[in-house]
């Protein structure tokens, strides 16, 4: 990868500006240090369509998601909501529209690799932890090796590397399972475990789908806490059709409905609102 950096100086600094320690010269840059946030908004979906056999599964959808927003997308089955996502991550290739990543990255005509590397980071329905490795070890796998300290030079982890697992360990309540092997874990555990797996990407803009199914409810108290803390370093756009858990997540709620959008606002708008309840909350 090709620093965009003029300098060390400027590279540092945005080190800094991102909360991360300098800690070489020869650290490779980080994927999201060339999109372009400075107007606050990270995420632009404009007029998007997407067909599948004639039949609309996106049907000039807007979408605009702040940084450091939490924005819930719910909807009946067959909304549009994965697809919406397929969309931000460049899984589906909308037929006609616009899709912005910050003020600079085209969505459209980058690759899902790139759009990952850019700092897009999706976590799918069905966790896909490694259950024969450690929790730990997961996340090391995990890690984005751009980011690594002399990944080449060094087999073994640097200090840096270990701290950096270690937070992401007590961000997703998994510090006393670090040594326990991740088939082991609940299925919430095995959640957190992935969302982990997320963090140590460093993506700028997290995609959760379902994040609360199959979760006891004091996992999903502890999800909607984490999701709440995640909200601070990144921004989240989660997909979930437990209303309680939407409820007490506390944030801006999208409601799509053949593929549009059919009403945004709290969640104490939305359930008041009568098209919402006809479609969805009435069913
Ligand atoms: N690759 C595809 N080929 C054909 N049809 C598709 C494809 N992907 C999605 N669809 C259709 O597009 C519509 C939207 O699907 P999507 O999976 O985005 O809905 P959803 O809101 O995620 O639903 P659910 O809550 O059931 O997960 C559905 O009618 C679906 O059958
Ligand atoms: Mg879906």
């Amino acid at each position: 990868m090709i620093s965009i950096y003029k300098s060390r100086e400027e590279y540092g600094k945005a080190l800094e500006y991102k909360g991360t320690k300098v800690r070489s010269f020869f650290e490779k840059p980080a994927p999201t240090r060339d999109i372009d946030l400075h107007k606050d908004m990270v995420l632009y979906l404009e007029d998007v369509s997407v067909s599948f056999d004639g039949f609309k599964a996106i049907d000039s959808l807007n979408l605009y998601i702040k940084k450091n927003e939490l924005r819930c997308i719910i909807g009946p089955n067959g909304a549009g909501k994965t697809t919406l996502m397929d969309i931000v991550t460049g899984k589906t290739r909308p037929d006609y529209g616009t899709a912005w990543f910050g003020q600079n990255f085209n969505l459209l005509i980058h690759s899902e690799d790139e759009i990952a590397r850019a700092g897009v980071g999706r976590k799918f329905q069905k966790p896909t932890v490694f259950e024969n490795l450690t929790v730990f070890d997961n996340l090391e796998l995990a890690m984005d090796s751009d980011k690594r300290v002399f990944p080449t030079l060094f087999a073994k982890l640097s200090s840096d590397d270990n701290y950096s697992i270690e937070i992401v360990l007590d961000k997703i309540n998994l510090i006393q399972f670090r040594n326990k092997f991740a088939g082991s874990l609940s299925h919430g555990q095995k959640q957190w475990l992935e969302i982990g797996m997320l963090l140590m990407q460093n993506s700028q803009l997290l995609l959760i789908d379902e994040p609360a199914a199959g979760m006891t409810h004091q996992e999903i108290d502890k999800t909607a806490e984490l999701l709440q803390l995640l909200r601070k370093e990144h921004t989240v756009i989660v997909v979930e059709h437990d209303m309680d858990f939407v409820r007490s997540l506390d944030s801006p709620v999208t409601v799509l409905h053949q593929g549009r959008v059919l009403a945004e606002g709290s969640m104490d708008k939305i359930q008041n609102n009568p098209k919402v309840v006809e479609v969805y909350l009435g069913e």
